[in-house]
C-alpha cells in the first residue's frame, strides 16, 4: 500500500483535529484510498502543552525545516494561520517540490495570486477546502462538483462569530457588545476578533469564492468591506418589525458584464434561505446557469469540522500523487464575459436608513428634500417614537439608489442641526 508522508506546521485546535481523524479513521480511509496518510513530523512553537491526543515525542518539533527540507515528506499542512511565516512556509515547501494544504485563508485572500502561480511553475497544488466554511465542501463543490457552470452570484455567511452576534442580538434582544463577549467566551472568534466583526475574515473568503467562481482574483482593496460593528439592536428590531434579518453578507454578483465584491451587514427577506441561518453557522447560496439555486449550509468553525477538510484535502492530494498527476486540481479559468470591477459608487441598492433627529416640525421635510435632490425615491417613512422636541429614530426604506448618490445625501444631510447622529444605511439586498 502506498505510504504518503505528510508534515503537520501547526499542532493547535484543527491541527490536532486532524491527527485525530487521521488515527481514530486510518482503516477505513486506507480501504477507500488504497493508501495510508502518514504523519510524519509535527511542528509547533508549544510543543509541551497538553492536546487531547497522545503522540509520540519523537515526532514533535519546533523548527519547520526539518518538515520543509524532509525529501521524504510529500505534503506539508499549513494551519498556523496568519501571514507571516505561514508565507514563507507555504513558498518553501512548494520550491522544496511539496504540494500544500492549508486553511489560512488570509495569506491566500492576500497573496493567492503569486502562491498558485508558483505551485503551478513547480507542478504542485496548494489545497484549501478548510479555509472557507469549515467542513462544508464548498471549494470542492465550486471547482469540481459545478465545474460546467457560470456563476451569476455567490452571496455567503461565511463569519460564523459575526453570524452568532447579529442572530444572538435578534432571538435574545441583547446588545452588540453583550452578544460579542458570549462569542468569544464560546471560542468562536479569531485571536483578533476585529478581523470577524470587522468584516475582513469574510473578505479574505469572499475573495477565494471570487476566485472559484469567476477565475478573478481580486486584490483585498478592491472587496468593498463593512462589519457589524454598528449594527444596534434598535436596527435589528426595525429589521424583524419590517420582516427583514440583519446578515453579514459576502457577495459576488455580476451585473452585465460587471463584476462587483463587496462585504457588509445587509437587510434579507425573513423568507430568503439564508435569513434561517442561525449561530455559529456559515451558508453560501450560489446561483448558478446549469445547476440553479444552491445553498450549502453548515458549521463555520470547529475543530473536527474543520480538520474534516483538511483530511479530505489530503485524500485529494494522496490520490493525485498516487496516478502521477501534474497537478490534480482542475484549472481555475476566468470567466471572459465578466469585464470590469464595478466601483462602490456606482453600486445600486435600496437602503434602510436610520436617522436620529429632534422631533419638530420641517425636520421631516429636509431630509427628504436632501434625498430627492439626488434622485433618491422613499418607499416609506415611520417615525418610531414621539417625544416633542427630543430626539426620536426615523427609519426611512428608499427604492434602487445610488451609492454615490446616497453618501453625498447623508453627508448633507449629516450636517443638519436637527441631526443628532451619524445616520445609520444598511444596504437591502433582494437576492
Ligand atoms: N473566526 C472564523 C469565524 C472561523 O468566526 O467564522 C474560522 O474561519
Amino acid at each position: 500500500m502506498k505510504k504518503i508522508n505528510v508534515g503537520l506546521i501547526g499542532f493547535g485546535t484543527v491541527g490536532s483535529g486532524v491527527v485525530k481523524i487521521l488515527r481514530e479513521r486510518k482503516s477505513v480511509l486506507a480501504a477507500k484510498i488504497d493508501s495510508e496518510i502518514n504523519i510524519k513530523k509535527i511542528c509547533d512553537q508549544d510543543i509541551h502543552s497538553k492536546r487531547n491526543i497522545n503522540i509520540d515525542r519523537q515526532l514533535l518539533t519546533t523548527n519547520a525545516d526539518e518538515i520543509i527540507n524532509d525529501p521524504q515528506i510529500d505534503i506539508v499542512v499549513e494551519l498556523i494561520g496568519g501571514i507571516h511565516p505561514a508565507k514563507e512556509f507555504i513558498i518553501e515547501s512548494l520550491k522544496k517540490g511539496k504540494s500544500v494544504v492549508t486553511a489560512n485563508k488570509a495569506v491566500l485572500a492576500e497573496y493567492g495570486r503569486e502562491l498558485f502561480a508558483l505551485a503551478a511553475d513547480r507542478g504542485k497544488s496548494i489545497y484549501f477546502e478548510a479555509s472557507v466554511g469549515a467542513g462544508i465542501p464548498i471549494i470542492k463543490s465550486l471547482r469540481e462538483g459545478l465545474v460546467a457552470n457560470r456563476f451569476k452570484g455567490v452571496f455567503g455567511i461565511v463569519n460564523g462569530t459575526s453570524n452568532f452576534v447579529l442572530s444572538q442580538m435578534s432571538t435574545q434582544n441583547r446588545s452588540f457588545q453583550e452578544c460579542l463577549k458570549e462569542a468569544k467566551a464560546k471560542g468562536y472568534a479569531e485571536s483578533n476578533p476585529s478581523l470577524d466583526i470587522e468584516g475582513m475574515d469574510s473578505a479574505h473568503k469572499l475573495i477565494l469564492l471570487t476566485y472559484l467562481c469567476f477565475g478573478k482574483f481580486v486584490a483585498p482593496d478592491d472587496v468593498f468591506v463593512e462589519g457589524i460593528t454598528r449594527v444596534s439592536l434598535a436596527d435589528v428590531n426595525y429589521a424583524k418589525e419590517m420582516g427583514f434579518e440583519i446578515k453579514l453578507l459576502a457577495i459576488a454578483k455580476r451585473e452585465g458584464d460587471e463584476l462587483e465584491v463587496r462585504v457588509h451587514p445587509t437587510f434579507l427577506s425573513e423568507n430568503h434561505l439564508l435569513s434561517s441561518v442561525s449561530g455559529v453557522n456559515n451558508a453560501i447560496y450560489v446561483s448558478s446557469d446549469l445547476a440553479g439555486e444552491l445553498l450549502f449550509y453548515g458549521p463555520g468553525a470547529g475543530q473536527l469540522c474543520a480538520a474534516s477538510a483538511v483530511v479530505s484535502d489530503l485524500v485529494d492530494l494522496t490520490q493525485g500523487i498516487k496516478a502521477g498527476l501534474f497537478r490534480p486540481t482542475l484549472n481555475i479559468v476566468e470567466d471572459a464575459t465578466i469585464k470590469k470591477l464595478r466601483k462602490i459608487e456606482d453600486f445600486e441598492s435600496k437602503y434602510y436608513l436610520r436617522f436620529t433627529v429632534v422631533d419638530k416640525p420641517g425636520v421631516l421635510a429636509k431630509i427628504s428634500g436632501i434625498l430627492g435632490k439626488f434622485g433618491i425615491s422613499i418607499a416609506s417613512v415611520s417615525q418610531k417614537e414621539r417625544f416633542k422636541a427630543q430626539v426620536v429614530p426615523v427609519v426611512v426604506i428608499t427604492h434602487e439608489a445610488k451609492e454615490k448618490n446616497l453618501r453625498q445625501a447623508l453627508a448633507m444631510i449629516d450636517r443638519l442641526d436637527a441631526i443628532k447622529e451619524k445616520t445609520v444605511a444598511i444596504r437591502i439586498e433582494e437576492v
